[in-house]
């Protein structure tokens, strides 16, 4: 399998975060990028053809990690690899450069997406979030991401991210989303959203933001572009705007969620 050595740097954050990996962790980084190039190729099921949800099920103790579980947590092959250290008063960009590998790509390509298509500034800086906390947490993300931005990002943006996570199952073609195949695939074709997330979507349908979590679900994209490559530069002066940095750095201001941006610092921690 032939490698893009932009799309590689990409997927590990960055030619920063790439500048500080020493040789051996380069070549496992290499290593875990193809497979899963390899993976993503061979996961694709003939067309119409997606899993039930009891074969998902049937799943769960033949894994030795949960699906929930956080990207900086738990290898999906192999071991974890060793973190770049943090600087001491550390900002949302470090965070992208240094402990956001898995995500930022994806993120990046949706924020773009919204900027491309002139969406305000708002819900570009929420697609730029939406899914970032995913390195801490998986499960139930919407709500886990925008507790963990509220304290610094606008109310329409913390809104937009809580409610992208149940909006997501439910179509509106009039506004540019369908449901993806891709939910087919990780969740069964026969999957019913849980009554909470049900309850969730019929309160903010008829909510006056509705459009904003809305258009994170329009520019979620799904597909990994290897065509597209964005750098987080584009959106330094959106994020410069609207991303009230504490001063004395994320995890260290004496926020209520100060310890899960220090979480994010230090995965290796034991306690
Ligand atoms: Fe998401
Ligand atoms: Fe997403």
């Amino acid at each position: 399998m032939g490698i893009d050595r932009r799309t590689f740097i990409a997927s590990i954050g960055g030619s920063a975060a790439f500048a500080l990996m020493t040789p051996s962790a380069k070549a496992d980084a290499l290593e875990a990028h193809l497979q899963q190039r390899l993976n993503e190729a061979s996961a694709q099921p003939p067309a119409g053809k997606f899993p039930t949800v009891a074969e998902i099920e049937a799943q769960i103790d033949k894994a030795p990690i949960r699906a929930g579980v956080g990207n900086l947590f738990a290898a999906r092959r192999g071991n974890v690899q060793r973190l770049a250290p943090m600087p001491d008063q550390p900002t949302l960009v470090d965070f992208f450069k240094l402990r956001f590998m898995a995500t930022s790509n994806h993120v990046l390509q949706s924020a773009n997406r919204a900027m491309r298509s002139g969406m305000s500034e708002e819900i570009v800086l929420a697609c730029l979030l939406h899914d970032v906390v995913q390195e801490l947490i998986k499960v139930d993300h919407g709500w886990w991401g925008a507790q963990l931005f509220a304290p610094y990002v606008p109310a329409k943006t913390a809104f937009a991210i809580r409610y992208h996570q149940a909006l997501r199952f439910y179509p509106d073609p009039a506004n540019g989303y369908e449901y993806p195949d891709m939910y087919r695939r990780i969740f069964g074709e026969d999957y019913k959203p849980e009554p909470y997330i049900e309850a969730t979507y019929r309160m903010v349908r008829r909510h006056k933001w509705y459009l904003e979590p809305r258009m994170v679900t329009v520019n979620d994209l799904y597909a990994f572009d290897p065509n597209v490559h964005v750098e987080l530069d584009q959106f330094l002066e959106v994020i410069g705007r609207h991303f009230r940095q504490p001063r004395e750095g994320l995890g260290f201001d004496g926020s209520a969620v100060a310890h899960m941006w220090r979480s994010l610092s230090r995965p290796d921690a034991p306690l």
